[in-house]
Parts: C-alpha cells; structure tokens; sequence
C-alpha cells in the first residue's frame, strides 16, 4: 500500500507561496481605501463558482489566482473605510494572522488540557473584568451575538423553570411563561424563544418612545396583564444598542423591574455593550454590570475579523446546569488532555467541536492595549455625531432619528417638490442602491416608523470625517440625479 497524506511534496515551494500570500494580503488591506466598497459580481465568476467538485489536483499557485480574481474581488466590502451596513465590523490584518495561526494549531475548542483553552478562558476572563462582571461569572466564545442570544434566553429559561424543564421540555408543563422587550429588539431573539419552545407570541415587544428606548410604564403595564391572565414573567430583555438606531434601554430601571418581578435580566449589547469602555460615553451604558447574562460580539465594535461573539453568564453554575450534559467519551480524568481541572467550554454551550476565535481576540487586544479600543468606540461615535449634525445643516436631507451613539439614520427629502412617502421610500431606496452600486459608499437601510432610510452604523476602525462628507455630498448628488 502506498501511504498518502495531504501534506504537500514541496514544503519549500509551499513557504514561498505563503510568503507571497502574506505580503499580498498586507497589500490589498494598505491599499483598500482606493479600490470600490464593492462591486457586483461578474457573470464569469457566477460560473466559475458554479463548477461541479472537483477529482483531480490543481495547483496551489492555480487556486491562489482563481481566489484573487473570482473572491477577494467580489468581497462584502466591510474592510473598506466607507462599510456602514448592518453591523458589520472591519476586522484587522493582525487578526488575520493570528487566525492562520489558529488554524495551524488546529486545537478542538470543546476544552481540555491544552494551552489554546487556556487562551480562550484568558479572553472570557478579560471579557468578565472589562464589563464589571464577577470573576466568579462564566463566559463562552462563540459565533456572533445571535448564538450569544440563543445561550443566554436558554439559560434563563433553564435556570427559571428549574432542572425539569431539561427533562420533560415544555410538555408537563401548564404554566405559560412570557419573555419581554422593545419592540426594537433584534430578530435573534425571536428566534431564541421560536428554538426554546416558548412561542414567539410569549416574546412582548413593548412599544418604544421618541427615543426608541423601551416605554418603563407599557411593560409594568403589560407584566401585571399576563401575570392576571396565569402568564409567568420570565425573562425581562434590555437593549443596549437597537439594531436600527442604537438606542439604549433605561438598564438600571429595567433591572429594578426584573429583581422585583423574579425575572431573568438578560442585556443584548451586541454592539453597543462596547461603550462601556468608552471615555465619553460609558453613561449609555449605565447598569450594564447587573445583567444576569450578557451578549456582545467582538467582530462588532472590538473590529476582531469574524467570527467571535461571548456570552457572559453571572452565575457559573446557572451556565453550567443549563448545558452539561455527561458521557463515557468525555470522561474527566485526573490527568493528561482531557483532565478535569481545565476547562470544558462545551459544557457552557451548544457545540462540542469549536474553533479557536480567542487567537485573533487575544492578539488584537495585547497589540493595541484596551485604551485604544475605548479611543476608537469613542471616535465612531463622534463620527456619528458629526454626520448628524452635517445632515441637520444640509438643505434637503433629513436626520430620521436621534443620533445617540454610533448609528445615523437619514434621507433625501427635496423640499421644493412635496413628494409622498412612498415617492420618498422608492427615491431613498434607489439613492442606497447607487451609492452601493457605484462603490461609492455601503451604508444599509431600514424603515423608521414607515419611513424608509438609509442607515449608517459606525463601527470601522478605517472611517474618517472626510469619508462621511463624501457621502453626505454623494447622496445629495445621486439625489438630484
Ligand atoms: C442588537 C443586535 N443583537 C444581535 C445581533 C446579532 O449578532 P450577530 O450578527 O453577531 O449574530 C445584532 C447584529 O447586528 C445586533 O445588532
């Protein structure tokens, strides 16, 4: 028999590859801001990455190119310093590289006895002191907020109703169990509670005030509605930065309610959990410290590349009673790699096989140091409030929300031609779909209270001031186009 392995014959000729690979990845990041935000992709490449498995070998070299010409191109565009859409953060070179190599080490993540783990368990304890959370809480990387949501809500949900419920699901159970926020929430959360058996209708969206923080008097109103009608109130969820236009719940009083409701206070920070390390705006973010669980991602406003998200848990054993589950195979020993006293992260999740996110997390926080984190959350947001103010002082534009923090929404109105809202929207919609289309600038979209605009969400670390005025020039030009 002839052995194989896919190790490859050349290891030289791998190297030089390598070093070409670096030195062209480190080239087109220096040089990004002279290229398009994006651009559409080519009928070609559609066909080329339509091709059917491949039997044979191609050479590395080959495949490098094909990588260069049909992927890099057409990339999303959040490396670039005018990516404002979604929430979508820029990622660093030195995260890159950690990320090879991460990859290079190829730990299993599940935990063990193994330096990598201790990494992980490095960054959740820096995660747990930079967000004033005990150092007896829990932590768990993972993919993004949405799975940090889906952990957090299960948690709440096994700690409240109790070890049964892990046993029997929501079948023995006559009680009906209700969760709540704004109805500014993120879609995750509807998922969570549609996965968890509870029922989207059980998740209360709560109408918003003026400023799209939750209204204080509608929830206690709502809360005393269910519990009249046999509901149990559950799990009370605050939003420390909305999606649309990062507004801040009340979280000291939603805390209160929570405490003296016996609910579980669960703090979507997804992004803006991150201005708690700011200099000029941590009071956003006051009370953040008294969440039962709290997600947040760093490929957000940490700008590590994708994917990493943590969930934070104050009490370990809560975090551990909702997920552990044992077996044979994954016997604690006293010694050797799979010994008890390291750390078993699958154990405080859903996945066994996990990757190791906390490199590239590891790596960017010793390179920069957490001030200058706290810097550049600071300048997002001054960055923001600039645009604002630049939109409120130009002719025909309109601010469509209070600009409170990293997140800037807008739109064209020319005034001299009385337009409808659904002339607006389509004219708003077509303005968003040159800018991207042109490669001019990626800000998204969404509607605010009927109205649709476009929407700038600041968290890129290669944004400067005279990028926002190119866009603020750009949309009145495509407008009047
Ligand atoms: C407030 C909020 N929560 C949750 C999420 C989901 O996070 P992820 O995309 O990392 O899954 C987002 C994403 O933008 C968000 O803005």
């Amino acid at each position: 028999m002839k052995e194989e392995t896919l190790d490859p014959e050349d290891w030289e000729g791998l190297k030089k590859l390598g070093y070409q690979m670096i030195d062209e990845s480190i080239d087109f990041l220096k040089n990004v801001r002279d290229r398009k935000v994006w651009q559409p992709i080519p009928e070609e490449t559609k066909e080329f990455l339509n091709l059917p498995y491949p039997r044979k070998p191609m050479e590395m070299e080959k495949i490098y190119e094909n990588f260069k010409n049909h992927i890099a191109k057409y990339a999303m565009g959040n490396i670039h310093p005018r990516f404002w859409g979604w929430v979508i953060g820029t990622g660093t070179m030195s995260g890159a590289m950690a990320d090879m190599l991460a990859s290079v080490v190829n730990s299993n993540m599940g935990g063990g006895n193994h330096g990598p783990a201790l990494v992980e368990q490095q960054v959740v304890n820096w995660a747990r002191e930079i967000f004033g959370f005990p150092t007896d809480s829990s932590g768990l990387l993972v993919t993004g907020g949405s799975m940090a949501n889906l952990i957090g809500l299960t948690v709440a949900r096994n700690t409240m109703l109790k070890e049964f419920v892990r046993e029997t699901g929501l079948q023995d159970v006559d009680t009906k169990f209700a969760y709540y926020g704004s109805s500014e929430m993120h879609n995750s959360l509807q998922k969570a509670v549609e996965m968890l058996g509870l029922g989207n209708q059980y998740l209360r969206r709560i109408p918003v005030d003026d400023n799209f923080q939750i209204r204080l008097d509608l929830l206690k109103e709502k809360i005393r509605e269910d519990k009249a009608m046999g509901i149990k109130p559950l799990c009370l969820i605050a939003n420390a930065g909305t999606v649309n236009t990062a507004a801040f719940d009340n979280l000291e009083e939603l805390s209160k309610i929570a405490k003296e409701e016996n609910m579980w206070y669960h703090i979507d920070g997804a992004f803006g959990a991150l201005a708690y390390i700011s200099n000029d705006n941590k009071q956003l973010t006051k009370g953040l410290q008294l969440a039962d669980s709290l997600s947040f991602d760093f490929h957000k406003w940490f700008y590590v590349n994708f994917e990493a998200g943590c969930i934070l848990v104050k009490n370990k054993q809560d975090h551990i009673n909702a997920f552990e589950v044992h077996a044979s195979y994954l016997m604690k020993h006293e010694k050797g790699i799979g010994s008890s006293g390291s750390t078993w992260f699958s154990d405080y999740g859903v996945e066994l096989s996990r990757n190791f996110k906390a490199l590239k997390i590891w790596f960017s926080f010793l390179e920069h140091g957490l001030d200058k984190y706290a810097r550049l959350v600071d300048q997002n947001i001054a960055q923001a409030k600039y645009t604002g103010t630049l939109i409120n002082e130009t002719e025909d534009l309109e601010l469509m929300a209070p600009v409170s923090c990293n997140i800037v929404c807008y739109r064209y109105n020319p005034k001299n031609r009385n337009l409808t809202v659904d002339e607006l929207n389509h004219l708003n919609k077509n303005i968003l779909m040159t800018l991207q289309e042109e490669g001019i600038a990626a800000p998204s979209y969404t509607y605010i209270k009927g109205n649709y605009v476009l929407r700038v969400a600041i968290v890129n670390h290669r944004s400067r001031i005279e990028d926002f005025d190119l866009l603020i020039e750009k949309t009145i030009e495509v407008g009047k186009r």
